[in-house]
């Protein structure tokens, strides 16, 4: 058990009591000086008071120090008593004790200098009567009223307490009173209605039997920080609240590139949750071959460089196209700490690039094939009127010469010449929509039944030719002539794709075309199409080749032996029957033309069966 500290009036007991026994011990002394006169020379007599004399001084010497070390002790005693029963005289209460004029000790002086002067209000109380003992200057300050009133009736203390904490107030007084040490925050209104947030500590001053007799405390002004804090607290839930509400992810990475913060409801879009990613790096969240991307861009702003990149990744549902921006994050000495990124979805936004890009290209594309239909056309007019005239006047010619006339031969050559030449001019015409067009309302699976035949003898039997037609397929309205030549040059040029064999398939369905479709197809309007789609498992072409088969004369086969006018004239008569065609190839995987023929309502009139069959352009040269 700890010893207690002797108090004050112990103290002041145990000095009497040795001044008395030094008062007496000089009473010996000068009794044994006496005695010394009195017994003269006596041996043995010298010999003891000798010793006595000895003992006489040692416990002499014992006492002083033992004085000493109690002077100096009931001085300190003194002093803090003194300071104290100043505070007390400063009271109101007590003032009536205090002399007029006294002199303040110097201890005195600095512990009220002290409590006069800090910002926080220091107050005692006497916890018997409740009475306030003393309360300093600043409380005139904070609570904007007098600390007289305060003197008058502690409990009023209570009318400035903010409603609302006037109950936790009244239980932090009974905690006090119960010897407790408190520390609590309420808040206070000032007689201008300003309401200020004190930190008030309290706790309890004991006496030397160790019962509470005084509770005395400090009650600090935080309106500052409780502002501060809000603040923040503001600021900080405002981030959370944009950055959750926000499509964006917002993620921190420490230097050593682990994720250490990860916002956005973006994550819950895509059913990750934050636990998949923070403490790990980059690296182990997305993999080996995606991290290079990254590491380089957060190396660049752990450089303290700002960092943007797109990247993607394939998903459950389709390729994600993802906006990375990446920023130093520095702390106040300026030192970079890590990185903070946003990463955005993009991939709407890169969709729609890559339509408008596909969709500048099919324009690019038609307006290219528009000014090359223009010129092909007025050549091939020009030339077809003279061929009128060279083919007619040829045949005036063969007319009029007998079967063996020497020359009839050579009028025969050129007759022949000029009706390929007209052939020629024929599809140039047909490219470029100068062709004279008889459309009538035909059912589609009839026109190909009706080429199963010639089809298969055209592809050999190397090739599978399977034909799927839609039972329920609608009509549409178009030159029978020119549709046959539309899948005849096809199939040719499939079975050009395959010289060592493969598989064709023909086939017809109806489709509706969205705006999206439309926009991509270029120059139709969304509505309901026959559809009509030849399929190779062939050569396929490169993506060259592709931009460039439409084009009149544009060929990759061997001279002699492709006109490249096949594509171009079933360009012609699909545009000319309001349509739209499109081309889906892969090298050395095969090839896909889709045909799309507005489909009509009107009823057929007439099919006229195995209608003029258009001549394949192979074989004409
Ligand atoms: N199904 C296909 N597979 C691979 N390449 C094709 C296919 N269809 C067309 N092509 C390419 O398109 C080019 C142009 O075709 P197009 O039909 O216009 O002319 P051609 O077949 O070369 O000659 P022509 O048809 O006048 O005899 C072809 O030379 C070929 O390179
Ligand atoms: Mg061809």
């Amino acid at each position: 058990m700890q010893k207690e500290a002797p108090t004050k009036e112990h103290l002041l007991v145990e000095l009497e009591r040795v001044r008395q026994k030094i008062a007496e011990l000089e009473a010996v002394q000068t009794e044994r000086k006496r005695a010394r006169k009195a017994l003269g020379q006596s041996d043995s007599l010298h010999k003891a008071y000798r010793w006595l004399e000895k003992c006489v001084e040692r416990i002499t010497t014992q006492l002083a120090a033992a004085n000493e070390a109690l002077q100096a002790e009931v001085a300190e005693r003194l002093q803090t008593d003194a300071a104290l029963c100043q505070i007390e005289r400063r009271s109101p209460n007590a003032s009536e004790r205090e002399p007029e004029g006294e002199r303040m000790e110097e201890p005195e002086q600095h512990f009220r200098h002290l409590v006069e002067n800090i910002r926080e209000v220091f107050w005692v109380s006497d916890l018997n009567n409740q009475r306030l003992i003393y309360v300093s200057p600043a409380y005139e300050q904070i609570w904007g009223r007098s600390c007289q009133s305060l003197y008058q009736d502690r409990m009023s203390f209570l009318d400035t307490v903010h409603h609302d904490d006037r109950k936790h107030v009244a239980v932090i007084f009974e905690r006090q009173a119960r010897g407790e040490c408190t520390e609590e925050e309420y808040r206070i209104v000032r007689p201008d209605g300003s309401v200020r947030w004190i930190r008030d500590r309290g706790f309890p001053i004991k006496d030397g039997s160790g019962g509470v007799y005084r509770i005395a405390g400090i009650a600090e002004d935080i309106t500052g920080y409780r502002e501060a804090e809000e603040a923040l607290r503001r600021g900080e839930e405002q981030f959370r609240t944009l950055v959750e509400s926000m499509d964006d992810i917002v993620f921190t990475l420490d230097r050593e590139q682990r994720h250490i913060g990860l916002f956005g409801q973006w994550l819950e879009k895509y059913g990750l949750r934050p636990e998949q990613f923070l403490g790990k790096t980059v690296r182990e969240v997305l993999g080996d071959k995606l991290a290079p991307v990254h590491e380089v861009a957060i190396g660049r702003a752990l450089a303290g460089e700002r960092a943007v990149y797109e990247w993607s990744i394939d998903s459950p549902q389709g390729t994600i196209w993802i906006q990375t921006s990446l920023s130093p994050i520095r702390d106040s000495d300026g030192k970079i700490t890590g990185v903070v990124g946003v990463g955005r979805d993009v991939t709407e936004r890169k969709q729609a690039e890559e339509a408008l890009r596909q969709s500048e290209e099919q324009l690019r594309q038609s307006q290219k094939m528009e000014a090359i239909g223009r010129l092909a056309g007025g050549v091939a007019h020009d030339f077809n009127n003279m061929l009128t005239v060279i083919n007619g006047y040829s045949d005036l010619l063969i007319s009029r010469l007998a079967p063996l006339d020497p020359i009839r031969k050579d009028v025969e050559e050129i007759r022949r010449a000029g009706e390929r030449a007209s052939h020629l001019t024929r599809q140039l015409l047909a490219f470029s929509r100068r062709h004279a067009f008889q459309p009538e309302v035909l059912n589609l699976n009839a026109v190909i039944t009706n080429m199963d035949k010639m089809l298969r003898r055209l592809i050999g039997e190397d090739i599978d030719l399977v034909i799927f037609t839609d039972p329920g397929l609608g009509r549409i309205k178009a030159d029978p002539g020119q549709i046959e030549q539309v899948i005849m040059n096809l199939v040719v040029n499939a079975r050009d794709a395959m010289p060592d064999g493969g598989k064709l398939t023909i086939e017809t369905t109806n489709v509706e075309i969205h705006q999206e479709q439309a926009r991509q197809l270029a120059d139709i309007q969304p509505g309901s199409y026959v559809m009509l789609t030849v399929t190779d498992t062939g050569c396929g072409m490169d993506e060259k080749t592709k931009s460039h088969i439409f084009e009149p004369f544009f060929t990759t086969k061997e001279p002699g032996k492709g006109t490249g006018l096949g594509l171009s004239t079933v360009y012609g008569i699909v545009k000319q029957s309001g349509g739209a065609i499109s081309v889906d190839s892969r090298l050395n995987q095969g090839t896909i033309f889709k045909i799309y023929l507005p489909r009509v309502d009107e009823a057929i009139e007439s099919l006229k069966p195995g209608a003029t069959r258009a001549e394949p352009t192979q074989g004409l040269e």
